[in-house]
């Protein structure tokens, strides 16, 4: 069955993952001649006109499309969001302080860890009871921690916050999985980050979003390249930056803007994940994993109840061009990530198989 995407597949990975058609093509020209100078993307300086003009247009984008106060600051850096779990507590911890997690997955999980290395680290929720099927809600944040973190969208368990906690210390978030994917209110945050590779662009690049005025609290002496505040200083460019993902996701962002903005996007993206969590709750061979009211829109994960049908399911969906439906390594069953690009063909093409699967077997 063809997909309706420049790609030969209906690709449900959960990242790196699909990218808009048009930014497929565009990339690929531009690394042949980056707007007819002659010139790859791959082989141009930084400090060259036609590349600061990216950057800075990718920067800004970033602002637009989460409507963020004029003030903050974007930066693009190496290093994938997990150096954004260490660039947090250097940031935004006091020596002999405390940041306060809540503890989701095996993302916060990475975090906590980082943060422990610079000091403590008080889990003030947690859903590991539970094998992280849920989002722990009603809990209290102390108003001595010097930050309060938490992963807006748990990629591997598929569960997501649908309502964001509040919080009187500052709010960082992690929203690698799910940044761009639904409006937020960029004031509540004194930090966003997000690895570019799901809903953003290709790897390599991890975005930070964040308020200046809530940097340079801490008394900590910082690497250069751990200060976000230098980072910004220098334009994201006090080294190299990932020249090629930042134009790739300068053109997403684009295509995102053109494409009704996150408001648009949202509205596509619920459309999506209702026709796959009706398709799981309707079919009596399936079963969804998470609670039913944090159900990600973006990692939507389930399972076969009898697991001995898997083979035959798996080769029925291959069949169908579908690719990237396996459930991440730790936790098995299913997952069908439903990123930004990916178009809602894509999901009809994955629930027709999932009907005419539970009709053979039912
Ligand atoms: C929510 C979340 N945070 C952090 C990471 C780690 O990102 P990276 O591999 O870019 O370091 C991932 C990776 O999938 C993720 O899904």
């Amino acid at each position: 069955m063809p997909a309706t995407t420049s790609t030969k597949v209906h690709n449900f990975s959960a990242g790196p993952c699909i990218l808009p058609p048009e930014v497929f093509q565009k990339a690929a020209q531009a690394v042949l001649d980056l707007d007819g100078s002659g010139l790859s993307i791959l082989e141009i300086s930084h400090r060259s006109k036609p590349f600061e003009a990216i950057m800075a247009n990718a920067r800004q984008l970033v602002k637009d499309l989460l409507d963020a106060p004029s003030h903050y600051e974007t930066v693009f850096l190496g290093g994938g969001a997990s150096m954004g779990f260490h660039l947090v507590p250097q940031n935004f911890m006091k020596p002999g302080g405390k940041g306060a997690y809540a503890h989701t997955g095996e993302w916060s999980k990475r975090a906590i860890k980082e943060a422990k290395i610079a000091g403590e680290a008080v889990v003030v929720a947690s859903s590991e009871d539970k094998n992280f099927n849920y989002i722990p809600k009603g809990f209290a944040i102390p108003g001595e921690a010097d930050y309060f973190h938490f992963t807006s969208n748990n990629t591997i368990y598929g569960t997501q916050y649908k309502q964001f906690p509040k919080s009187v210390v500052p709010m960082i978030c992690d929203m690698s999985s799910d940044i761009f994917s639904r409006p937020v209110n960029v004031s509540d945050f004194a930090l966003i980050y997000a690895g570019a590779q799901k809903n953003m662009g290709p790897a390599g690049a991890t975005m930070y979003l964040f308020n200046p005025e809530a940097l340079g609290k801490t008394g900590r002496t910082l690497s250069p390249m751990m200060d976000l505040a230098n980072h910004a200083a220098k334009d994201s460019m006090y080294n190299t930056p990932p020249v090629f993902p930042v134009y790739v996701i300068m053109l997403t962002l684009e295509w995102m803007k053109s494409n009704g903005g996150v408001a648009g996007i949202r509205k596509r993206n619920t459309a999506k994940a209702e026709l796959l969590y009706s398709t799981v709750d309707r079919l009596p061979i399936f079963q969804g994993t998470t609670a039913k009211e944090d159900r990600s829109d973006m990692n939507a994960t389930f399972i076969l109840k009898d697991a001995a049908l898997e083979p035959a399911f798996d080769e029925m969906w291959k069949a169908a061009g579908i690719s990237g439906i396996r459930g991440h390594r730790s936790v098995g069953g299913y997952r069908a990530s439903m990123y930004n690009a990916l178009p809602l063909e894509s999901v009809m093409a994955l629930t027709e198989v999932m009907e005419e699967f539970a009709k053979k077997n039912g």
